[in-house]
């Protein structure tokens, strides 16, 4: 399974990168608006810090602009990939994008057709929101559940699936299960997944026996 970060703290995806363990980088306007700082600018040195795909997401909300923002900012990076919404307009425009080669992420997905038609118009990567669906009583797990079984059962789809809106171990945990290709986690959740009580206990156990033997002054 590939982890994703998501977030758009440079010091906050250093420390993730420092693990060894993170494979790219989600944003969104969201979370960009929160650094303060012009998102050409802050893209280009996550790109800088990132080896894998960062995803960024375009605010233009026509066809042609759209894929005008997406030219651009494909080169602010390495390996910069489009997060383009869900609707009429993004999905023309990541027919045109990925017919030039452009990497897309279809981003708030909440449904399984949504993710036939974002599959079918060459989306590289899918969005679908596990926690907003829980946040409102539906079963995201399920969501993704049938866009895994669906994309299954045809060999010329190519698009992969980024679980986001993760909201605690257990989302990553249950997108394991179903064999999810990437999980898109926020830098508290991947300090939670390494966390476990007894592990701590164990340590200071193990240390302080150490001590007693002269194992460790
Ligand atoms: C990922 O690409 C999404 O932007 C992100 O996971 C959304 O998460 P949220 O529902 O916590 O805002």
């Amino acid at each position: 399974m590939k982890i994703f970060i998501d977030t758009a703290n440079l010091n906050e995806i250093r420390k993730a990168k420092s693990l060894g363990l993170v494979d790219g980088v989600t944003t969104n306007p969201t979370l960009i608006a929160k650094e303060g700082e012009e998102t050409e600018a802050l893209i280009r040195k996550i790109s800088e810090e990132v080896k894998g795909p960062v995803n960024v997401e375009v605010t233009a909300t026509t066809c042609e602009a759209i894929v005008e923002e997406a030219r651009q900012m494909s080169a602010w990076g390495r390996e910069i990939v489009i997060k383009i919404p869900i609707n009429p307009e993004g999905l023309k425009a990541v027919k045109i994008l990925s017919e030039e080669g452009i990497q897309t992420n279809v981003t708030l997905v909440f449904s399984a057709s949504q993710a036939i038609l974002a599959a079918k118009a060459g989306a590289t990567y899918l969005c679908p929101f596990l926690g907003r669906l829980d946040d409102i009583s539906f079963n995201g797990l399920e969501l993704i559940q049938q866009i895994k079984r669906i994309y299954q059962h045809y060999d010329e789809i190519r698009t992969q699936i980024i679980v986001a809106s993760v909201r605690h171990p257990i989302h990553v945990i249950e997108a394991g299960l179903i064999g999810a290709e990437i999980v898109t986690v926020p830098p508290a959740i991947l300090e939670q997944m390494m966390k476990h009580p007894l592990t701590d206990r164990g340590i200071a156990q193990f240390l302080e026996d150490a001590k007693k033997i002269g194992i460790r002054k």
